[in-house]
């Protein structure tokens, strides 16, 4: 059969980064996404529940996956216009760190602060990633993807997408559309975002003074570095929980009592606050119960330290989630998609 692979019972350890050893009923890779219908047509598919995965770099699996995992294994990367703006395709399953290289490579900025992001092209939309003071969705010119429920390819312009914070509409009506591609449009220059803390920093030690995209991305390559796990070494999802966003009225009543809190006052009467913070304050960095821990480097980053099972992860994440709540009256949520058995 052309175009995709099916593996029953099939491990899915390495298919995702927090190394839990589920296992799915039915593992489809994809590597030519024309042919989703056919396999969404399957006897063994239709009807079943579906996961569609990229690197599994934002998932949390609890137990095994009784229905079909979609694996988007499909590459290619073309330019369709060239230009002060390049308009640029992508396949779903390309690495996105790889594209963000090649990208800086032929002289395209705007993805310079998303170095280093694990994960595909294919998922970046759908959690609408952002680092460093940037997010993708303001170089997504287009998402393509299969529209499950009218069973037709679908181009969704980035309003239709409607991005927000770790956010999109792919996320909220999970399950309908399954990514096949995107397009970017990136620009030969443009305002360098080096707002965020320490990056400007980090570029005055490497001795740049007049930064470009690649001296930027280097920089965030160091922090980045030093901040976080590396996922090669220690099974993570990167951050585990979101800032959360509270009314301004409780981010001012909470730096009232708590000084050293650190947050973000938006424009829109809201507050971001920041999760680590509040994990740290709450006592649970660096805690660790069996082979599920909190990271002692970054309070957000949930690991496994060895053979924590999907359920073990999720046990100390719910943990951290009331304690949190209990000492702040803030309920944090997940970030990466928690799915499985019990
Ligand atoms: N902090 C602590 N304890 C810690 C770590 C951080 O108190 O252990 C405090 C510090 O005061 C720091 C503040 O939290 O100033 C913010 O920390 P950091 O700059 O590391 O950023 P973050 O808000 O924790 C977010 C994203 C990251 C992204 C960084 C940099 C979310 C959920 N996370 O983390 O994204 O790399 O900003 O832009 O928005 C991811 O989504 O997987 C991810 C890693």
């Amino acid at each position: 059969m052309g175009g995709y692979t099916l593996i029953e019972h099939a491990p899915l350890g390495a298919r995702n980064t927090l190394r839990v050893a589920a296992r799915a009923r039915l593992l489809a890779e994809v590597r030519d996404a024309a042919k989703l219908p056919e396999l969404l047509d399957f006897p063994a598919v239709r009807g079943a529940p579906r996961l569609v995965l990229g690197e599994g770099s934002n998932l949390l699996l609890t137990g095994d996956f009784d229905g079909t995992v979609i694996a988007m294994d499909t590459r290619g990367v073309q330019v369709e216009q060239e230009g002060e703006v390049a308009r640029i395709a992508v396949a779903a399953g390309e690495r996105w760190d790889d594209f963000v290289r090649w990208t800086l490579g032929q002289g395209y900025a705007g993805l310079e602060n998303l170095i280093l992001i694990p994960g595909t092209v294919g998922a970046a939309p759908i959690q609408n990633i952002g680092a460093y003071g940037a997010e993708v969705a303001e170089f997504v010119e287009s998402v393509e993807a299969w529209d499950t429920r009218e069973r037709r390819v679908a181009v969704l312009d980035r309003a239709a997408c409607a991005f927000a914070y770790r956010d999109s509409r792919f996320k909220r009506e999970a399950g309908r559309y399954i990514v096949t591609a995107v397009r970017f449009a990136l620009p030969r220059a443009h305002a360098l975002r080096l707002g965020y803390a320490g990056l400007r920093e980090e570029l005055a030690r490497m001795g740049v003074d007049r930064p470009a995209p690649f001296h930027v991305a280097e920089a965030v390559v160091h922090l980045r570095t030093k901040k976080l796990p590396d996922p090669a070494v220690i099974g993570n999802a990167g951050s585990f929980f979101k800032n959360p966003i509270v009314p301004a009225a409780q981010g001012e009543a909470l730096k009232r009592a708590q000084p050293g809190l650190a947050a973000w006052p938006g424009a829109d009467g809201h507050w971001k606050l920041s999760a680590a913070w509040l994990i740290e304050a709450a006592g649970f960095k660096g805690l660790r119960e069996g082979d599920a821990g909190i990271s002692n480097r970054h309070a957000l980053v949930l690991v496994n330290h060895g053979h924590a099972s999907g359920g073990e992860l999720w046990a100390l994440a719910q943990r951290v989630i009331a304690g949190v709540e209990a000492a702040f009256g803030v309920r944090l949520e997940p970030e990466p998609l928690v799915v499985g058995g019990p």
